[in-house]
């Protein structure tokens, strides 16, 4: 068995946590009235759709048959629900994940790939790590202006739709992560 379909499937759950996760610390920090934290979780959110969407690419490439996402991912969101503590603990669980997937998990799975040679898989996880660290100083960002009890001020938050990256206030005319252009931002 490929070392590079598990680490796939490996990831496609892990977003798909972190999807979900976010969106109920979204939910959260609306009611502690955090708009602005509210709304940078929803954006990362569908930046790890994009991930999952890549990663499915990528298996269905390898194992040449369309793999359904519920025969692998089966996320426990009353479970998950119960994981959702007040926002300034969920910035700091939400920084301690990206920060895994960037400095451990993806990290090892792009050598992976590269052992295999599979350019498309690791591609997919190149770009959800360098998106990953993006997401991270985001979250911290926002960390510390809570710690500091600043002002957060609103902010356009836009997300690539070919690798996951968020920009603030304005979409990049080139993509820092995918080089793609401005074009495959969306608003969110
Ligand atoms: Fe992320
Ligand atoms: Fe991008």
């Amino acid at each position: 068995m490929s070392i590079v379909i598990e680490n796939l499937k490996e990831a496609i759950m892990g977003e798909s946590t972190a999807k979900a996760k976010y969106k109920f610390f979204a939910e959260k920090a609306y009611d502690e009235n955090y708009p602005e934290i509210a709304h940078l979780f929803e954006a990362i959110s569908t930046a790890e759709a994009v991930h999952i969407k890549n990663h499915m690419k990528a298996l269905t490439l390898l194992t040449g048959v369309e793999i359904k996402i519920e025969n692998f991912v089966d996320v426990n969101e009353e479970a998950l629900k119960k994981t959702v503590k007040d926002t300034k603990s969920n910035l700091i669980d939400a920084i301690k994940g990206e920060t895994y997937e960037t400095k451990q998990m993806y990290k090892d799975f792009v050598k992976n790939a590269k052992k295999e040679e599979n350019e498309v898989a690791e591609l997919s996880f190149m770009l959800a790590r360098k998106a990953e660290k993006v997401h991270a100083n985001l979250f911290k960002k926002y960390l510390k202006q809570l710690e500091k009890n600043q002002k957060i001020d609103k902010q356009k938050i836009y997300v690539c739709q070919i690798c996951g990256n968020v920009e603030f206030e304005e979409a990049p005319l080139v993509c820092p992560v995918c080089d793609h252009t401005q074009k495959f931002f969306k608003e969110i």
